[in-house]
């Protein structure tokens, strides 16, 4: 008797520690914008379906994230993407500020950041949350338009130090963000600016610092 319920016991905290584990646990949440020219620029043998890559920086997603490992967690069990669950309205606001800059088709990129990255996070925001915060996030500070007030514009040759991209975001947004950047896959040893991260507080509500994960030390950046 006392054996089989020591076994149910180890059973149900086994399930309870996989449920916890797969469903996510996460300590705050990583917003991810990208520059769509480098998107399309690093893919040499799958040309964007657009030729003409848009000129602002545009979502990638939000990742609910792990302070030990930033990658982390993902692919959690939940709900799946279901496009009748995002409004209309929604649709055609994220349509601007979450295209699919690469094949074209929005929906499977929402469907694939939703599925990997949201169903980690559901507890907190569920899809239709998710999405909207997303792009309330991304209005919220327009980083194309405070890098051009700071004169960084995307330019053929030109070359910025990470400080020198870094300072504006930090000053527009009280925060320190992070810049990722992707080698160039045409001139060798040169990095060019691929995304701007923003960290928030596991809510998703307020800003916090993020801490430097990417681009090469003393390489200048490029911004074209
Ligand atoms: C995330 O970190 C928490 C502790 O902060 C840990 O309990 C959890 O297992 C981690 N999850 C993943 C998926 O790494
Ligand atoms: C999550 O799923 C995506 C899409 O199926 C896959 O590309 C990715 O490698 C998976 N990530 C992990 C950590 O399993
Ligand atoms: C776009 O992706 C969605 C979701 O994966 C899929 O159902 C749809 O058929 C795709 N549309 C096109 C035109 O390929
Ligand atoms: C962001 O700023 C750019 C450059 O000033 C501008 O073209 C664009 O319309 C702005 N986007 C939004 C959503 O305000
Ligand atoms: C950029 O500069 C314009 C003109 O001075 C100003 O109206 C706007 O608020 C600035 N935008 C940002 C994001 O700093
Ligand atoms: C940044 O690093 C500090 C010190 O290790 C840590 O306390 C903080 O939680 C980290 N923040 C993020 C967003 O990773």
């Amino acid at each position: 008797m006392l054996k089989s319920s020591l076994a149910f016991l180890v059973l149900a905290f086994a399930f309870f520690f996989c449920y916890v584990m797969s469903s996510g646990s996460y300590d705050y949440f990583q917003f991810v914008q990208q520059w769509p020219p480098t998107n399309c620029r690093v893919r040499v043998k799958r040309p964007c379906s657009n030729p003409r890559p848009l000129q602002y920086f545009t979502i990638h997603g939000l990742w609910p994230s792990n302070y030990s490992n930033p990658r982390m967690p993902s692919n959690c069990t939940g709900s799946q993407f279901k496009k009748q669950n995002l409004y209309p309205y929604m649709q055609s606001k994220l349509k601007i500020s979450w295209p699919d800059v690469e094949s074209g088709n929005d929906t499977k990129f929402w469907e694939g950041e939703w599925n990997k990255h949201g169903t980690c996070s559901e507890r907190t925001l569920n899809l239709m949350q998710y999405f909207q915060r997303s792009n309330a996030m991304w209005k919220s500070h327009n980083i194309t338009e405070i890098l051009k007030n700071a004169s960084i514009v995307p330019h053929p040759t030109q070359t910025w130090k990470y400080s020198d991209i870094e300072s504006p975001i930090k000053r527009a947004t009280k925060r320190t963000p992070v810049l990722r950047c992707k080698r160039d896959p045409v001139q060798a040893n040169t990095q060019l600016l691929h995304e701007v991260v923003f960290c928030y507080e596991y809510d998703a509500l307020k800003l916090i610092d993020c801490n430097r994960t990417d681009c090469w030390n003393n390489v200048d950046i490029k911004f074209q």
